[in-house]
């Protein structure tokens, strides 16, 4: 967590890794950094929402300094309720965060529905009444307002349409953002379909913050034509999700050109394996999470199919790892 001054090492824009549930948790953020590296900022899959004040074991793991050391982390946390954010900010800020991220972006049916995440998009005065509570409270909290705690938001580009954002934006602008973070697609498009570069570079026209881009960057030169669209303006900021689960290598790339050798690869996921086993319950727990890893990292192994197949269907670690001794072999 000690992430100022590892920022400030970074050559070139900022990167960061993105909050994915299942797949980003700490075991993994800890073993990326410690095999690859170079992300600026580190986002932990989205926390709550924290009713009747409980937060899950789960989520307190996320964000236990004694599992974050070494990265700097960025709490993400999902709610529509202020009081609710403002409470989580409160642990937050006794365990030395500061920085806290808004999820605006989740499509999922279920959270749509009550107007968390992406959901929330649809009702823009329920965004705007979130927003001035949070600010309220981070102005009048006494456990809060001597922090300095930030308030980031990754968001969608709308509901169902991008042509929803400019107004969004309107709201966004009234509250001092300490960022924006856009995966530039509308909850409608889910993870399909082509991100909206043009609504991109408008809100990079007209954020009142910084604004970072997210979505579809799964390779270096991703990354340069996403840079391009920034121009002469501030700094780029990028966000990067699936493309680092399918080559982890990839912000190190990015920063340096170095592309990553096999046996780098061969190390990530016997690592990952190892540690999950160590901090799950049980082995049947830590396959299912490596499995997760593989639809995205399977992509680097076009001609082993089958090894792929029997991998997905491995019931136990010894079938886990003989598809894996195969998918590597040659
Ligand atoms: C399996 C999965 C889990 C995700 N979980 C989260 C989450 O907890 N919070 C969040 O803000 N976004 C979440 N996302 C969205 C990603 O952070 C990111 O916005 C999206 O994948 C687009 O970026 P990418 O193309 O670089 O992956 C998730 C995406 C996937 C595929």
């Amino acid at each position: 967590m000690n992430g100022e001054k590892k920022q400030s090492e970074s050559t070139g824009g900022r990167l960061y890794l993105a909050p994915m549930e299942g797949l980003t948790g700490y075991v993994y953020r800890d073993v990326f950094r410690e095999l690859f590296g170079g992300a600026d900022k580190y986002f932990t899959p989205f926390i709550g929402p924290a009713e009747k004040k409980v937060i899950r074991t789960r989520d307190r793991r996320e964000i236990d300094p004694e599992n974050n050391k070494e990265t700097n982390t960025v709490p993400q946390i999902m709610t529509n309720r202020s009081e609710d954010f403002l409470y989580i900010c409160r642990l937050l800020v006794k365990l030395g965060y500061r920085e806290v991220n808004l999820n605006a972006g989740c499509p999922a049916g279920t959270v749509v529905s009550r107007h968390r995440g992406a959901g929330i998009l649809g009702w823009p005065k329920e965004l705007d009444q979130l927003l001035y509570g949070i600010f309220e409270g981070l102005e009048t909290d006494p456990e809060i307002s001597d922090s300095g705690l930030r308030v980031s938001v990754k968001t969608r580009l709308g509901l169902r349409s991008s042509e929803e954002f400019p107004a969004l934006l309107e709201i966004y602008n009234r509250y001092p953002l300490s960022e924006l973070i856009i995966h530039a697609r509308t909850r409608s498009d889910f993870y399909e379909g082509k991100p909206d570069h043009e609504m991109f570079v408008e809100a990079l026209k007209n954020s009142a913050c910084p604004v970072c881009y997210n979505g579809d960057v799964n390779s270096l030169e991703d990354y340069r034509e996403i840079v391009g669209l920034y121009g002469d303006r501030a700094e780029s900021a990028v966000m990067i999700g699936r493309g680092v689960i399918a080559e982890p290598g990839l912000i190190r790339e990015i920063r340096t050109g170095r592309k990553t050798e096999k046996h780098e690869w061969k190390k990530y996921v016997d690592t990952l394996f190892q540690r999950y086993r160590e901090e799950l319950d049980g082995d049947r727990h830590a396959l299912m999470r490596m499995k997760e890893v593989w639809t995205y990292l399977g992509k680097q192994f076009p001609g082993r199919i089958r090894e792929l197949k029997d991998l997905k269907k491995a019931a136990n670690t010894a079938e886990y790892e003989s598809a894996v001794m195969r998918i590597f072999l040659g």
